[in-house]
């Protein structure tokens, strides 16, 4: 059974819709005190109402990984709330990174992907250092299966969600004499209501198929997937693990090529 993380607090950036959101629910029910991020304070409120409903702790904020002057004082906002900060989740996407063709990129497009989605990332974890350092405490970044396979159309993206991968590994390295734990989970395609309210639902029928096709085991990934490999990571049962990037794609990444029959 997992254990309660009825004494920790953890902010999950990104969590007014999605994955974010998702993950934002199990560690809830688990016990935690959930800070809920979105751009807006109504996306955020909505969604910590529902948690509190359901028998949870949330805490709403504001939170933009676009906006670096604002880094420092969420943290301090977050860290006042319940005087602590065990679990950080950043799972927040900055737009900036989804590009087009990189060639048709001038530098001030690549700087902003590349400064929402990598120097953001970073500079709101080392802003948490000092409190997960006194708690011990955990981050998990979500990444992208994108990570061992890419997939054409998304080229800053995969980039960054590599650059990522990365920073995983070298943070885990650095702060695990701190007991700080730093995690990575890669989803496949998984679908989100952001991703079929914004798109007709003839456009969500076709890239389902589509996507179904590239996930050998013949589903794409639903938001709990990912939540339930969160909130594993994040518990104590996952106590000796650190530096891990783990996927969570149905196969796409081990699916490989097909030889035609020889004749
Ligand atoms: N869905 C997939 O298939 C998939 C696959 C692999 C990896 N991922 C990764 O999973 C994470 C979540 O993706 P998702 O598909 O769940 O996204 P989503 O459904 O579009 O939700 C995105 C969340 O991030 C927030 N957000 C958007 N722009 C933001 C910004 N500039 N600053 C802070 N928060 C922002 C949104 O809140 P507001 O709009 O309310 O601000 C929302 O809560 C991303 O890191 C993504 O790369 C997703």
């Amino acid at each position: 059974m997992m254990e309660t993380l009825s004494d920790k607090t953890a902010i999950v950036t990104g969590s007014s819709a999605g994955i974010g959101k998702a993950i934002a629910g199990a560690l809830a029910q688990l016990g935690a005190h959930v800070i809920v991020t979105s751009r807006s304070g109504e996306r955020a409120q909505a969604v910590a109402e529902e948690l509190i409903m359901k028998g949870g702790q949330a805490t709403p904020c504001i939170f933009d990984i676009d906006d670096a002057t604002g880094i420092t004082p969420f943290i301090e906002k977050a860290a006042q709330i319940s005087g602590r900060i065990d679990i950080l989740v950043n799972n927040a996407l900055s737009r900036a990174s989804i590009a087009p063709p990189l060639f048709t990129m001038n530098y001030a497009a690549l700087q902003a992907g590349v400064t929402a989605n990598l120097t953001n990332v970073l500079a709101i974890t080392i802003a948490a250092y000092p409190y997960l350092k006194e708690a011990r405490g955990i981050v998990l970044n979500i990444g992208s299966a994108v990570v061992n396979r890419h997939t054409i159309g998304v080229p800053l993206y995969t980039i960054l969600k590599g650059a990522l991968n990365q920073t995983t590994k070298v943070l885990a390295s650095e702060w695990a004499g701190d007991g700080i734990r730093v995690n990575q989970i890669n989803p496949g395609f998984v679908r989100t209501d952001s991703m079929t309210t914004r798109q007709s639902a003839a456009t969500v029928k076709m890239m389902t198929e589509m996507f179904t096709k590239l996930h050998p085991l013949g589903r794409v990934g639903e938001v709990e997937d990912v939540a339930s490999l969160a909130a594993f990571l994040v518990s104590k049962q996952a106590e000796w693990i650190t530096g891990a990037s783990i996927d969570i794609d149905g196969g796409f990444s081990v699916q490989g090529a097909t030889f035609p029959a020889p004749s």
